[in-house]
């Protein structure tokens, strides 16, 4: 048996593979440099034709671009009239700012425990979550799988709920043959570095409904407008006058960003197929692998694979989530955790929330890690993940 490297063998390979990066191009840096050599550098075209784009992809009505995924579910909670006294109920295992948003706006977040296959939120338990204080689901596409979006929003129609889909993982998954961005009453994109299109940062809230829009704008915008139609009846003093008509935040992308996000956007289709053709290599390298569970797919999502997540099967495994990621990193193949079940931080512990609300989450955080995937992977880098993972694998194998 191969020996590890953590035990003193040679490691798989001698450079660090991460689990997951940017592909920036010559095409994105001319995008950059355009915008940073004219006059505008933030507030200028770039954001609209970005929005546009965005529009034009997913088949969403309206677009607003922020600086991050985070400011893109604050403002959704800002729009869907989320306030002190509410309950906004969400999945455990995503990360934080999939429940912040709540908090930023002094509402609850309530954890839906998930489906043990899929690791998506179970609407069942959605359901069983719901109170005369629920105002609005918010749905992660985890690993950018969709979540069960039909059966969310029957729920979110029959209890009067806003549909907010944590989209940060999913841009380029389609359900049922329509894009993700046009299915929830919103949607919101994240494009941190990690993620299939990237700004730097960013972030995009997607609506197909026109008071949502007006809501989202001004969110992301101090709160700020130039529409006279929306003053509150100060004179208008000519061109430069504006009002402040509610309370918002400065959450707006640069035109730089805006313009590397066009770049990316217009090579999405071929770093989806790159994803999908690695998540095929390794869901046939790994159905075999008596040591490893792998995430079910749901016959409704088209899925763009942002994460790939291996499950660790403790019933043929001898050794504990921790050793096998230091194995795993001592073969330079360096995985994530996706992700600690959010309550469990320390800062929810301090807000009343206790160990064993979602029993299921729970269970499946146990065993699971991240491993590379990106579309600038080599087909070398592909093999020495799976001889990385099955090495360790059948190292510990019980
Ligand atoms: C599921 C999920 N929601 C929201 C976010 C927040 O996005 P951002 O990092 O762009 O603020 C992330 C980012 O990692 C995420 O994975």
């Amino acid at each position: 048996m191969e020996k590890l490297a953590i035990k003193g063998g040679f490691p798989v390979r001698t450079s660090k593979l991460y689990y997951g990066r940017q592909w920036i191009n010559e095409d994105d840096i001319a995008a950059v440099e355009d915008v940073l050599r004219g006059d505008l550098i933030t507030c200028g075209p770039k954001v609209d034709e970005f929005e546009t784009a965005l529009c034009d992809y997913t088949g969403a009505k309206h677009a607003v671009a922020v600086n991050s995924g985070t400011s893109a579910l604050h403002c959704a909670c800002i729009a869907a009239g989320i306030g002190e006294g509410d309950e906004v109920i969400t999945t455990p295992i995503t990360f934080a700012a999939s429940a912040n948003c709540a908090l930023y706006c002094g509402a609850k977040p309530v954890f839906a425990d998930i489906d043990p296959e899929n690791y998506n939120i179970d609407p069942d338990s959605i359901r069983a979550h719901i109170t005369d204080k629920t105002r609005a689901v918010v749905a992660v596409d985890y690993t950018g799988q969709a979540a069960k979006i039909d059966e969310i929003r029957k729920i979110c129609d029959e209890n009067g709920l806003v549909f907010i889909e944590d989209a940060a993982h999913s841009i380029g998954t389609s359900y049922n043959g329509r894009k993700v961005g046009s299915l929830a009453d919103m949607t919101c994109f994240s494009f941190h570095p990690v993620k299939t299109i990237t700004g730097g940062e960013g972030g995009a809230i997607l609506t197909n409904d026109d008071e949502l829009y007006k809501k989202l704008v001004l969110a992301h915008t101090h709160g700020i407008t130039h529409d006279e139609s929306m003053m509150e009846g100060a004179p208008h003093e000519g061109m430069w006058y504006y009002e402040m008509i509610s309370l918002g935040y400065n959450y707006r992308m640069t035109d730089f960003q805006a313009a590397l996000l066009i770049s990316q956007l217009s090579r999405i289709d071929s770093f989806v197929a790159r994803r999908k053709e690695i998540v095929k290599i390794y869901d046939e390298e790994f159905a075999k692998v008596p040591q490893l569970i792998v995430q079910k797919e749901i016959p409704e999502s088209d899925t763009s694979r942002h994460l790939y997540v291996i499950r660790l099967n403790f019933d043929n495994i001898s050794c504990t989530r921790r050793e096998f990621f230091d194995a795993m990193s001592a073969e330079n193949v360096q995985c994530q955790i996706h992700y600690v079940p959010v309550y469990w931080f320390p800062y929810y512990e301090h807000l009343g929330y206790k160990k064993g609300l979602c029993p299921k989450a729970e269970e499946v955080y146990k065993g699971i890690m991240s491993i590379p995937l990106y579309p600038k992977m080599t087909d070398r880098d592909v093999e020495d993940t799976v001889h990385a993972v099955k090495k360790v694998c059948s190292y510990y194998a019980k």
